[in-house]
């Protein structure tokens, strides 16, 4: 899980806000052993995967809804394309009519303005057809 740091400090966050110090206590070594855990099993593909986001895509697509150039992208797998939160998307990707999948995501991020002519996503594209695999690998793992 990419944000699994940040997913276990924000529900730990909302967590103190709410519990007593003790409960607390008691939640935090949990939670930590769980996502020490969750890291230790992510398979290498996904890792590898994992640091190309880091390095490619992190850049726009990490942002809060508030403030973001780009839709966020966990949970992108299996959801309608040009559909999170209130993200102004280009008229290209607000009409698209199909989901985010193996196949779909393949294609849009080899070529992101041939697939979808119109998107203003500003990204040439990834030609490697194993790095793409192993984003996409990464894109699942982050898609509950
Ligand atoms: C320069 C900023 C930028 C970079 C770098 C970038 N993107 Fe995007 N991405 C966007 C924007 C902006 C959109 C919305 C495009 C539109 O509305 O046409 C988008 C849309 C998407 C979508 C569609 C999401 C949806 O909600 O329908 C996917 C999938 C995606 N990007 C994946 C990636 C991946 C994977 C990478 C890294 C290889 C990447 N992007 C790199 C800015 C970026």
């Amino acid at each position: 899980m990419m944000a699994c740091a940040q997913d276990e400090t924000g529900g730990l966050r909302r967590l103190a806000r709410r519990a007593r110090p003790l409960a607390l206590a008691a939640a935090l070594p949990l939670a930590l052993a769980a996502c020490n855990e969750a890291e230790e099993k992510m398979p290498a593909n996904v890792a590898a995967g994992e640091a190309i986001f880091n390095d490619q895509c992190a850049v726009c697509h990490n942002q809060s809804e508030a403030d973001a150039v780009a839709p966020d992208l966990a949970g992108v797998v299996g959801r309608e394309a040009g559909s999170w939160g209130s993200f102004v998307y280009s008229t290209a990707m607000a009409d698209a009519d199909f989901v985010w999948n193996d196949e779909t995501l393949d294609a849009y991020l080899k070529d992101p303005m041939g697939y979808l002519p119109g998107t203003n996503m500003g990204y040439f594209g990834l030609e490697d057809d194993t790095k793409r695999a192993e984003l996409i690998a990464y894109l699942n793992h982050i898609s509950p």
